[in-house]
């Protein structure tokens, strides 16, 4: 058990990659914070399995595009666990829309949910850290887009490269604080983000086609890494980001 006694926040932590997160964070002994904005009964389904694991857990309903909403949220965190150690910036949306149709509502959603929570939650949790003192992990869930242009899912793919500069600006910033900074850079995995790709077999074909690994990730391939980069092997990794896409950035354009 890498992390036991360690305090996590998983932003996003209900659904999808998030939730693999929470669920092998537990598995290492975290006690965890499973920050959602919808289905209150998947996040208590998710607080009894990580009591079956012999961890804690606590659901936070909080908006992470609103900063009131993310301090009130690490607070929550050190009132039930004393402290912060690992915040997993997870939460995220795509809208599907190019750089000629996305709307200033769009454009404002995503760049709000996937870039401005990972901005304020790093500086949060980091203040959290730097407080407590003893250092620290902060994992900000990117893409494979944050480098590698997806046609059609312009702001996503700005909010993820917004994040590789916040992964590694933040990580060369709280170095010396001890707070290691890193990002995961998943490819295409198989949750509710890819729900329309998942419903399309000819879509489907064409991704899996396009992935030298021929598949889709799981989850918990993505969140295999995010536990390994939350403890001690991971002592030495900051301000950078580690891929885990099936070689998919080597094969053809982005589906
Ligand atoms: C996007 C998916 C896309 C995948 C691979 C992910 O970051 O959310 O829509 O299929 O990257 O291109």
């Amino acid at each position: 058990m890498n992390l036991k006694g360690k305090v996590a926040i998983v932003t996003g932590g209900n659904s999808g990659i998030g939730l693999a997160i929470v669920l092998e964070l537990a598995k290492q002994g975290a006690n965890i914070v499973i920050d959602y904005v919808a289905h209150p009964e998947a996040t208590e389904a998710l607080e009894r399995q990580v009591s079956a694991l012999g961890d804690r857990a606590i659901g936070v309903q909080a908006d992470v595009s609103k900063i009131a909403d993310l301090q009130r949220m690490i607070a929550a965190a050190v009132k039930a666990f004393g402290r912060v150690d690992i915040m997993v910036n997870n939460a995220g949306v795509e809208t599907r829309t190019s750089v000629l149709d996305t709307s200033e509502a769009q454009y404002e959603k995503v760049l709000a949910i996937n870039l401005k929570s990972a901005f304020f939650g790093t500086q949060l949790a980091a203040q959290q850290m730097i407080k407590q003192g003893g250092g620290g992990r902060i994992i900000n869930i990117t893409s494979v887009h944050e480098d590698w242009p997806m046609p059609g899912n312009a702001a996503y793919c700005l909010s993820k490269g917004g994040m590789r500069m916040l992964t590694r600006t933040a990580g060369v910033e709280l170095a010396p604080h001890g707070i290691l900074v890193v990002g995961v850079g998943p490819g295409a995995v198989a949750t509710p983000i890819n729900q329309s790709t998942m419903s399309d077999p000819a879509l489907l074909h064409k991704l899996n086609a396009a992935i030298p690994l021929g598949r889709m990730a799981r989850p918990e391939e993505i969140a295999s890494l995010v536990a390994f980069l939350a403890g001690d092997g991971a002592s030495y990794m900051t301000a950078t980001t580690i891929f885990a896409d099936g070689g998919i950035m080597q094969g053809s354009p982005g589906l």
